[in-house]
């Protein structure tokens, strides 16, 4: 009779092949979770022995074992091997190594189901910290830059057709905003992220008289999982984080878009700074924004990762399933990107120059002035349909003419309009333009100030 040497193996009379173990092995990628499973561990069997349900000296022996295991991680001296499967079996096998059979009472009213599950939560409760803390550390740079800008005038977009001056600061602040809501649902997803599984055991909870509520406070989680199917099955909270991840990586890739396109011969509104770009290994004058085209790029693997997971999840049936061993290494793809994505581009957005003449140059050759005109009559008491219908006329006339508004003559103007006097060189002035639009939200530039104001005390 072939024999089986897995931890699991009593039940079974032959071994899988070597391809069929590798095919189902996942140490390779949730070695990862190997400090949080130690971690898990610790408390398990904290929480056996204030519970009596080991002996004293036994949790003791398997403590320090366990702290043993700690010590040779943290030097990179743990071995870990395929035919183990997973992090889980290779540590219960390195402990066993370390301090003998008494290894095997630690998994006492615990199963792998449960171990996993508290592993990813606790690796995603502390990468949801270290997000938190980079999309504040971001919003810092979105801020003081606006802070910088108030006054510059940029010509705002709709259509990609230059519509109204505004405040290169009001632009940088709707990122801000943008950040903020990210913020929000990181924050909140720390919610269902800080809730601990462990106790579930398989799937049905443990004969064992247990303490579910000590271990989670030994690991730090304020909140348990009330009941032991959802316990070992719900990846919400991850779901939850992948959703929360496209969304801040959408925002950063919109960002990027326009400073790739506003960083081109064509635009000019802006120049990266050498240490965030990349020349051309033939052409000697290129100079490119390799770091905002990976941001953009790297957002595509994110959805990936959200769809990749929703996928895997949508048939699954209660309890555990294997295919559940899928969740993590698109997590750990979004963690890293959106740790790395948010680390560069701060520092991207930190050293780029905003080339002031150009954008002041793009809001005094356009037409973006042309809603100020119309207003100006409204405001003199022309309908507002009609002194659109006339100015939209002008327009017309100026560009046959190869002129702006501000070009066209009083006696001209006269002519449009009885209703217009001097002072429309005064309104159709860009700065006016913007300064006077002072409306809640709007970029004038005494709203701008408040917002920053507001931001920076929301910041502290
Ligand atoms: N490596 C497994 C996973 O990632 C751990 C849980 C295994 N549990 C089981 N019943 N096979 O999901």
């Amino acid at each position: 009779m072939a024999e089986n040497h897995q931890l699991w193996g009593g039940r079974f009379t032959a071994e899988p092949s070597e391809y069929v173990q590798s095919f189902g092995a996942s140490i390779h990628f949730d070695q990862k979770m190997a400090a949080e499973d130690l971690h898990g561990s610790l408390a398990h069997v904290a929480m056996l022995k204030h519970t009596g349900i080991l002996k004293g000296n036994e949790a003791d022996q398997i403590t320090a074992g366990l702290h043993t295991l700690q010590e040779k991680l943290a030097a990179g001296k743990l071995h870990f091997t395929i035919e183990n499967e997973d992090i889980h079996l290779n540590l219960e096998s390195l402990l066993t190594a370390e301090i003998g059979p008494v290894a095997g009472k630690l998994h006492t009213a615990r199963s792998r189901n449960d171990q996993v599950a508290t592993d990813m939560h606790l690796y995603l409760k502390n990468h949801l910290h270290t997000i938190l803390q980079l999309v504040v550390e971001l919003q810092k740079v979105v801020v003081n830059k606006a802070d910088q800008h108030v006054e510059t005038l940029m010509p705002g977009y709709t259509h990609m057709q230059h519509a109204q001056p505004i405040s290169y600061a009001h632009y940088l602040m709707a990122y801000y905003e943008m950040l903020q809501r990210d913020y929000d649902r990181f924050e909140f997803n720390l919610k269902h992220t800080d809730r601990s599984p462990l106790g579930a055991a398989a799937l049905a909870g443990t004969t064992f008289p247990i303490d579910r509520e000590y271990s989670a406070e030994q690991l730090g989680f304020t909140d348990v999982y009330q009941n032991s199917l959802d316990a070992v099955s719900d990846r919400d909270f991850i779901l939850e984080f992948l959703s929360n991840c496209a969304q801040l990586m959408m925002h950063l890739s919109r960002f990027c878009e326009e400073i790739i396109l506003w960083d081109t011969q064509e635009f000019q509104y802006l120049e990266l700074s050498d240490t965030y770009s990349t020349g051309s290994s033939i052409m000697p004058q290129k100079k490119n924004p390799d770091m905002a085209e990976l941001i953009r790029g790297k957002t595509g693997r994110v959805y990936g990762d959200l769809m990749g997971l929703l996928t895997v999840m949508k048939g699954l049936p209660l309890a555990y399933n294997k295919d559940f061993q899928e969740d993590k290494e698109g997590m750990f793809d979004a963690v890293d990107t959106v740790e790395q994505s948010l680390t560069v581009f701060r520092g991207m957005l930190d050293t780029l120059t905003v080339k002031t003449d150009n954008l002041a140059h793009a809001t005094s050759h356009d037409f973006s002035n042309a809603t100020e005109l119309a207003d100006y009559l409204a405001s003199k008491g022309l309908p507002f349909r009609q002194a659109h219908e006339l100015v939209g006329e002008l327009v017309l006339k100026c560009i046959q003419e190869h002129k702006y508004l501000k070009d066209v003559s009083l006696a001209d103007y006269q002519a449009l309009s009885p209703l217009i006097a001097v002072d429309v060189y005064q309104a159709l002035d860009p700065r006016t333009a913007v300064a006077r639009r002072n409306s809640l939200g709007g970029t004038g530039f005494d709203q701008i100030k408040k917002q920053i104001a507001a931001a920076k005390a929301a910041l502290q």
